[in-house]
C-alpha cells in the first residue's frame, strides 16, 4: 500500500462541476452554507482532524464520496444521531441541493468537501473513518477512461489508510461491468474482505441503506443494481 500524506500525488478531477444555473434559493444555500460547513484544506499541506470539522460532538465519522444531491447522506444523518458525515462532491448543483435540504438540527454533524475526495483523504489521519459510501459512482464506460473510476488501486490505498479496522465500505452500481470491477479491485486489494456471504445478498440493500437518486434512475431504466459491502481488515499489530 502506498502512503499519500507526505508526497500527495497531484489530483486531476474528471466530470462536471456545474450544470444548470442555480435557482436563487439554491445559490443562497451555497453562498451561506459553504462558509459554514465547507472544508478548506490547509495551504501548508497539513493534515485535518476529522472530528474538528463538525460543530456538534460526534462519536464516529463517516464519509460519502460523490453524494449527488445528498438524499442518501441526509437519510443517514437522520438514522444515526451520533455520527458526523463528511460528504465529498465536486458538482456544485449537488452541493447546493444538500445545503438547501439538510434539516437545520443536523447541520452540526455535516461537513462538505466540494472537490475530489482523494485530495481530502490525503489530509486525513490513519484509522479515523468508521464507514465509507461510494454509491453509483460515474461509470466511465469507455475502456480508455476506466482509470478515472473512483474505485481503483490508489483510491483503495487511500481508503485502506484512513478507514478504521472493521470499518465498512459500501458500494453500489447499476452498471453490471462496474459492479464486477469494484468487486474484483476491492477483493484483490488486500486490505478489505467481502461481507456478503449469503446467496444473492449483493442483489439487495440492507434495511439501513437508503436508496439514491441514481439508483432510482437505473431501476426505472430496467437495470438491476448490485450492492457491495466490504470491511477494512484488522491491522497487524506488533
Ligand atoms: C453518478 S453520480 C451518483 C450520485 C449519488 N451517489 C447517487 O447515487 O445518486 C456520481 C457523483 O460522483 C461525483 N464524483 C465524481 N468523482 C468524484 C470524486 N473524485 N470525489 C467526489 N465525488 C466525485 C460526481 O460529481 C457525481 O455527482
Amino acid at each position: 500500500m502506498t502512503q499519500n500524506t507526505e508526497n500527495p500525488t497531484p489530483h486531476r478531477l474528471y466530470g462536471r462541476r456545474m450544470g444548470r444555473r442555480l435557482h436563487e434559493t439554491r445559490s443562497h444555500a451555497l453562498e451561506t452554507g459553504l462558509p459554514e460547513l465547507g472544508i478548506t484544506l490547509p495551504e501548508n499541506g497539513g493534515g485535518i482532524d476529522p472530528f474538528s470539522l463538525f460543530h456538534m460532538q460526534v462519536s464516529e465519522v463517516w464519509l460519502e464520496v460523490g453524494f449527488g444531491n445528498g438524499e442518501h447522506l441526509i437519510e443517514q444523518l437522520k438514522a444515526n444521531p451520533n455520527v458526523g458525515i463528511i460528504g465529498c462532491e465536486p458538482f456544485m448543483n449537488g452541493v447546493s441541493a444538500l445545503l438547501n435540504d439538510v434539516p437545520a438540527d443536523m447541520r452540526g454533524r455535516l461537513a462538505i468537501y466540494p472537490d475530489d475526495a482523494a485530495a481530502l483523504l490525503d489530509r486525513l489521519p490513519e484509522n479515523c473513518i468508521s464507514r465509507t459510501f461510494v454509491l453509483f459512482p460515474d461509470p466511465w464506460p469507455k475502456k480508455r477512461h476506466r482509470k478515472r473510476r473512483f474505485i481503483r488501486e490508489e483510491n483503495l490505498d487511500r481508503l485502506a489508510r484512513t478507514m478504521k479496522d472493521d470499518a465498512e465500505l459500501r458500494m453500489g452500481t447499476d452498471i453490471r461491468e462496474l459492479g464486477f470491477w469494484m468487486f474484483i479491485h476491492t477483493a484483490r486489494h488486500g486490505a478489505f474482505h467481502f461481507l456478503q456471504k449469503g446467496p444473492h445478498e449483493w442483489r439487495r440493500r440492507t434495511p439501513d441503506w437508503p436508496e439514491t437518486r441514481y439508483e432510482q434512475k437505473g431501476i426505472a431504466a430496467g437495470r438491476r443494481p448490485v450492492y457491495l459491502r466490504f470491511a477494512r481488515n484488522l491491522r497487524q499489530r506488533p
